[in-house]
This record gives C-alpha cells, structure tokens and sequence, in this order.
C-alpha cells in the first residue's frame, strides 16, 4: 500500500488566510475520528502547534488558529480511511477552499510516507511534534503520576528502547529534528509541559 500523494501543491493559492471556523474543524473531527486515542493524540499536537506558534514564532492569535487546525485535522482519516491517509482529509479541505499552507502541512507530516517536503515552519513544526507527542504520550501512560516529574532524561531512555512504543518512528524524529534545526532535548523540553494539560 503506498501512501504517496503524488503531487507537490495542495489548494488554491486565492485561498490564502481562509480556515474553518473552530466549531467546522471541531465536527469534522468528531464525525470523521471515532477512536479516543487518536482523538487525544490529534488534540495533543494541536495544541502544541497552538503554543509553538504563539510562543515561538510570535504569531497573531487568529494565525495561531492556523497552526492548531493543521494539528487538529493532521490525522483525521487515519481512523476510517488507513489507505487513503492524507489523501482524503486533503481532497476534503480543498473542496471546502482551505488555505494551501494548512494543506501542505497536512500533507508534509510525514515525507517518507507521503513523499512532500515540509518546507515552511509550519510543516516542519507538524512533522516534528507529530511522532515525539505520540511517544512522550506512551511514556505518560506507563508512569504512576502520568506527566507529573517526567523529564526529558527519561523520554530520551524510552526512545532508545527500540521495543517501547515500536510503532513510533525514531527515524522520522531524527529527521524532523534536523529540518526543524531544534535539538531533541529542546523539543522534548517544549512538549512535556504542554501536552500535559491537553485532556
Ligand atoms: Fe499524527
């Protein structure tokens, strides 16, 4: 099965600026995501868009919106659609005149599997917090106070433990780490905190 997107612009550039209303993202999501984990997981790295582009890039708070929706609709078919990953969720905000850079972070969050470049901060900032969030997540879970003391010492072990959360990509972290040019610790350092508030 090949998720290849096969192409290297997404929307229309008259598009610029236009999102969905947080109450639209919100129900695509809900109608579109139907199990819990993914769901969370989708809200975690919204989030940490959210504060990426507020406390690093200085970003207005209506941009900000920006960045969380790419985070919040970034897996939206993963649930019921594996095969058309990206794919679909892509087709959809295009035909509902989204702008290019939210579709082009989408469909850049993974340049192995989908074969697009990140290119702006914005998408490597989605690939970069997309398979870390997922792995500090499955370290939260194993630990008696869930976020509560974690530190980044301890991600870093859990991500050298090749069987601990096997499905997390630890080349794809590598990779967006160095396109984000944000040292490991640092990302971990930003995530931890963040994400533990996300419910
Ligand atoms: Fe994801």
């Amino acid at each position: 099965m090949s998720l290849l997107l096969n192409r290297n612009t997404f929307g229309d550039p008259a598009n610029t600026g236009k999102v969905l209303t947080r109450p639209e993202a919100e129900n695509l999501f809900s109608s579109w995501v139907i199990n819990p984990r993914l769901q969370l997981h989708m809200k975690q790295v919204a989030h940490l868009m959210k504060c990426w582009a507020a406390e690093k890039e200085n970003i207005n708070e209506a941009d900000q919106w920006r960045w969380e929706m790419a985070g919040l609709l970034h897996d939206a078919d993963w649930d019921q659609w594996p095969d058309q990953h990206c794919k679909k969720i892509i087709e959809e905000l295009e035909s509902r005149n989204i702008d290019p850079e939210i579709l082009h972070a989408i469909a850049s969050h993974g340049p192995l599997h989908f074969g697009v470049e990140p290119e702006t901060k914005m998408d490597k900032m989605l690939y970069a917090f997309d398979e870390l969030s997922g792995l500090a997540h499955a370290y939260a879970l194993m630990r008696p106070n869930n976020y509560e003391g974690m530190d980044v010492k301890g991600v870093k072990k859990r991500l050298k433990e090749k069987s601990f959360a096997a499905n997390v990509s630890r080349e794809d972290i590598d990779d967006a780490c160095k396109r984000a040019g944000i040292l490991l610790d640092d990302l971990i350092a930003f995530i931890i905190p963040r994400q533990a508030v996300v419910k």
